[in-house]
């Protein structure tokens, strides 16, 4: 992606209380207004992965003005309530080690977010395990944690006063949840056709532990649809951004497989429930 490509957002699919836009997160005039309860997104990793239309292999320096940037966007997009869970990596050790994990926190604090808490995702990828650095030396070996992390913030106050007041989380996913180490595999980037996507268990959790049934879900790099998906099937409403219209296709097809086998009817209108944005049911 280049300065050239701010676009304006495109409606690319829309289904009573799901939206998904084609267009550029970085882009600050995509939106006009508060409208999120709960963010859950994973950023592009800047690791090199050969996605169709951003590149990943920015400087680090670039990279952080990109993470201010979004971060800056969703801030602004979002409800004094609203929580942002933020999927990112620990650190990084090709091309020079960074703690990006640390960096990506301090952005966001700065750009105005309270940071809440960070849980550490432990996803057993051992592929990752093969640079040593010095082999059974203490000259430069490498360190290597097969963890991501999931940031927690939140706008303003982190009681949450609004929305439907329904929690729909049962308690053996309350207590276990509320431990901070999760343990779950990652997703198969061929059974999606995506190079980066997340297993649909971490948008669950962020959705039943985060946010109220009906509330709005954001996700600014929504690649094939994962935070969408369980938005739907979770009764929450949902708005998705992604810049490519391959991913964007494959999001479409994914939810468009959900939503069918989903009773809309059977969902709960919240009247107090502020207006839901963007979605045609309520006319904006
Ligand atoms: C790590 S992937 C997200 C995967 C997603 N969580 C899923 O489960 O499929 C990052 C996505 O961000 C998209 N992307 C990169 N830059 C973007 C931008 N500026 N605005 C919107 N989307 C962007 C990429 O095309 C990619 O699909």
């Amino acid at each position: 992606m280049n300065d050239n490509q701010i676009w304006e957002r495109k409606e690319y699919y829309r289904h009573r209380r799901v939206a998904l836009f084609q267009g550029n997160s970085l882009n600050e005039n995509l939106f006009d207004k508060e409208f999120i309860d709960l963010i859950v997104t994973s950023p592009p990793y800047n690791v090199g992965i050969d996605y169709n239309s951003n590149d990943d292999t920015m400087n680090y320096e670039q990279y952080l003005e990109f993470t201010r940037q979004w971060i800056t966007n969703c801030y602004k997009w979002s409800k004094p309530e609203a929580r942002f869970l933020l999927n990112c990596p620990l650190d990084k050790n090709k091309g020079g080690h960074k703690s990006v994990g640390a960096d990506i926190t301090t952005i966001a604090q700065q750009v105005g977010w309270k940071y809440h808490a960070t849980i550490v995702w432990n996803e057993g990828n051992i592929s990752r395990r093969t640079a040593w650095g010095s082999w059974l030396s203490a000259s430069a070996p490498y360190v290597i944690a097969p963890v991501e992390l999931i940031v927690i913030f939140y706008k303003d106050s982190w009681k949450k006063t609004g929305g439907s007041k329904v929690s729909d989380i049962s308690k053996d996913e309350f207590m276990a949840w509320t431990n901070g180490v999760w343990v779950f595999t990652g997703e198969s980037k061929k059974r999606i056709g995506h190079p980066a996507p997340f297993p649909r268990e971490l948008p669950r959790r962020c959705i039943k532990l985060f946010s109220y049934v009906n509330d709005l879900v954001f996700d600014p790099f929504c690649g094939s649809g994962t935070t969408l998906i369980e938005s739907v099937v979770n009764n929450r409403r949902a708005i998705g951004v992604e810049i490519d219209e391959q991913y964007c296709e494959i999001a479409k097809k994914r939810v468009v497989e959900e939503v069918n086998s989903f009773n809309f009817e059977a969902v709960t209108r919240v009247k107090e429930d502020p207006v839901p944005y963007l979605m045609e049911e309520d006319k904006l």
